[in-house]
């Protein structure tokens, strides 16, 4: 039962299991955002002069700030990004499969899943269609009806898979079943527009993906894991929000702001991925009636956080981590460093971090790759090098990362709350 648990993670398991596209992810912190006073400016409005708590959305990605007139942009900003995206499967545009025993979905590969991972789960399906009615609207989708499926094949028909190791060909073996082959079937489309209440003729295109339909879940002989799809990177994105929400503006020297990427998984170049201009346009037109002094000053005076999952030392492949950066669930916040900037933290930003983990009374740990083994990235660095702010990588740890159901501890994830929550209310700490 929930309430017998040490912490309340009904908020945050609300999140995760009804945020299976990036789109959904962004319309409930949309909706988090307005339980607490934030309204929405759209970004075709005039932003002029514009302060006090908003949001804005672009596809997947969304910004939220507060700004008041008491805390000028030039004492900088305290910025935390994260990403809405996850690995998964994506439906491609057209959707007639010929097999001569099942109806299929045609699909395609989104990031790096652990393939192996999305077989023999029941699967739902979301996202947004675009529908032509009066004009082109966009409509979210979403349904937790196991729908489709990717059958593994029988062990019998495969004997000596469990030595040889399981190959998966992404074009051939990855294709779901989602119905008995029948003349008459509704198409896919039919379909869908009865899921609608649109006409089939009517849906132009969608962006749609599949999910894992079992929910989060505690985990563990003292319920001290989650076990959950998309903790990489709903967790942190969950964080950033609610610490945003529970600062109040008047104890604040800085402007707080949260930027909810999509497309980290796919490397970030993207209208509303981390490499584009959405952050930095955005932080433009706040800044429309400051100097171009002013604006300079503010972006020394900024500092942001790239909070993403990090790695938990794995208890059966200990010869996959640097063995003296030992990593453990429910052992705090992880601090990144990578001497060859796949993660942006300095020394600097290392103190800054640890600085913070005092302050919330969180214990924190420091990650540090293998040396022969390839170092993952994320949104960090290129947000560093795009606006010119001292950024930091942190993250929850976790197990089975890219996995269809990742875990992490669950005391973690409320460290990171605390963290989040003590950076929007550091002062002067940037100083060197
Ligand atoms: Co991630």
């Amino acid at each position: 039962m929930e309430t017998e648990h040490k912490y309340d993670l009904s908020g945050l398991r609300n999140f995760l299991d009804t945020s299976p596209s990036p789109f959904h992810a962004v319309n409930n912190a949309k909706q988090l955002l307005e339980q607490h006073g934030f309204t929405e400016i759209s970004r075709t409005d005039d932003w002029k002069s514009r302060t006090d708590k908003h949001f804005s959305i672009r596809d997947g990605s969304l910004i939220a700030w507060f700004s008041s007139s008491n805390c000028p942009f030039e004492n900088g900003f305290r910025i935390i990004g994260a990403h809405t995206d996850s690995p998964n499967i994506r439906l491609k545009p057209l959707q007639e499969h010929p097999s001569t025993t099942f109806e299929q979905l045609s699909v395609e590969i989104y990031g790096s899943p652990l393939i192996n991972s999305w077989l023999d789960r029941d699967l739902g399906m979301s996202g947004r269609v675009v529908v032509q009615t009066e004009s082109l609207e966009q409509k979210l989708f979403l349904t937790d009806d196991p729908i489709c499926r990717i059958p593994q094949l029988a062990i019998h028909l495969d004997r000596e898979i469990n030595d040889k190791g399981l190959k998966l060909n992404p074009q051939s073996h990855l294709t779901p079943i989602w119905a008995d082959a029948s003349p008459s079937f509704l198409t896919f489309n039919e379909w869908l527009g009865e899921q609608l209440s649109v006409k089939s003729s009517e849906i132009m295109s969608w962006d749609l993906m599949l999910h894992d339909t079992q929910r989060s879940e505690f985990l563990g002989a003292n319920k001290e894991w989650l076990a959950s799809a998309r903790i990489d990177n709903l967790i942190s994105c969950y964080a950033a929000i609610l610490a945003l929400s529970a600062v109040e503006k008047e104890t604040l020297d800085t402007t707080p702001l949260v930027c909810l990427f999509d497309h980290e998984e796919v490397g970030s170049v993207s209208t509303s991925g981390a490499s584009g201009d959405f952050l930095a346009g955005t932080l433009k037109r706040l800044m429309s009636d400051t100097s171009e002094e002013g604006r300079a000053q503010a972006y020394e005076n900024s500092l942001c956080l790239s909070v993403d999952g990090s790695h938990a030392t794995h208890p059966n492949y200990p010869d996959r981590h640097d063995p003296n950066h030992v990593v453990r669930l429910n052992g705090g916040i992880v601090i990144k460093r990578n001497a060859n900037q796949r993660y942006a933290t300095d020394a600097v930003g290392e103190a800054i971090a640890k600085k913070i983990c005092t302050k919330a009374g969180v214990s924190h740990q420091v990650f540090s790759n293998r040396n022969d083994l390839s170092c993952g990235s994320t949104i960090g660095p290129t947000t560093a090098a795009n606006l010119g702010v001292r950024t930091i990588d942190v993250g929850v740890p976790q197990l089975s990362m890219h996995s269809a159901r990742e875990i992490c501890g669950v005391k973690d994830q409320n460290d990171l709350r605390l963290f989040c929550e003590t950076f929007f209310r550091l002062d002067g700490i940037t100083s060197e």
